[in-house]
């Protein structure tokens, strides 16, 4: 078993990921949006690429069965439901609905893997559910941190240092890329306090900047749900007992 992290989806164009088993992180805030919408009862989450593409697929024709959701730097949209906050994805609001995510960073990064053979989603949140089911499927895998713009963001990597360094004590023998060994150190780092190492990184102070300083609290959460978000066919379910429910 081998375990690579990329640190920016620039770094694999889409069909890189074909027949690769791919974890996608963006912990500020999207993957932690999508844990909190399926641990209350979202049906599923449609990761789109553009707003164009939300509005399209998002029609009246559904009943108010579809949400439209996300952000655009950092703020809600004009003519979306919801923003980007996982404080926005409660029960009340997102039970039994479809939502459709559109975020600057980390819904592109899903749609950019989505030629995997396996695409799961990973946040503090949910992390020792992922290690756990990472371990249990004994095969390669790849961590695509979403980056911000493109470049290189400090709470993607220090989550899948985190990610990693969980696996290593369920499982010792495993292959790490250089870039997986560095996540490591990352995290060994600034790991041991999320919520200080989001304060001061460049997203973590730009979401405090614009109101959301409780998102912060809540994206450092460790590990309180373990629900597998799991991408097929254009849309994240919860993995349930070897198959998407
Ligand atoms: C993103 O996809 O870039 C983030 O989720 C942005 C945000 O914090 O809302």
């Amino acid at each position: 078993m081998k375990i690579n992290v990329l640190i920016s989806p620039l770094n694999a164009e889409e069909m890189y990921f074909a027949g690769k088993n791919t974890v996608v992180i963006d912990v500020l805030r999207a993957t932690t949006v999508i844990s909190a919408a399926l641990d209350n009862g979202a049906k599923e989450i449609i990761p789109v690429g553009t707003i164009e593409f939300a509005m399209k697929i998002s029609g009246d024709a559904f009943g108010g069965h579809r949400l439209l959701g996300g952000e655009r730097n950092t703020k809600k949209i004009d003519g979306f439901n919801l923003g980007n906050s996982p404080l926005e994805y409660v029960k009340d609001v997102v039970d039994g609905k479809s939502i459709i995510l559109y975020t600057t960073n980390g819904s592109k990064a899903i749609v950019r893997a989505k030629f995997s053979e396996n695409l799961i989603t990973c946040s503090f949140y949910n992390l020792n559910a992922v290690a756990d089911y990472i371990v249990k499927m004994n095969k390669d895998f790849e961590i695509l941190c979403a980056g911000d713009n493109g470049r290189f963001s400090l709470e993607d990597t220090v989550c899948a240092g985190k990610l990693i360094s969980e696996i290593l004590k369920l499982k010792e023998e495993i292959e790490l890329t250089d870039s997986a060994r560095a996540s490591i150190a990352l995290n060994k780092s600034f790991g041991k306090s999320i919520t200080k190492m989001f304060s001061e990184s460049e997203h973590g102070r730009k979401l405090i900047d614009n109101g959301f300083k409780e998102d912060i609290s809540f994206c450092a959460k460790l590990s309180k749900s373990d629900i597998i978000p799991s991408y097929k066919d254009g849309v994240i379910k919860k993995f349930v007992n070897e198959q998407p429910a």
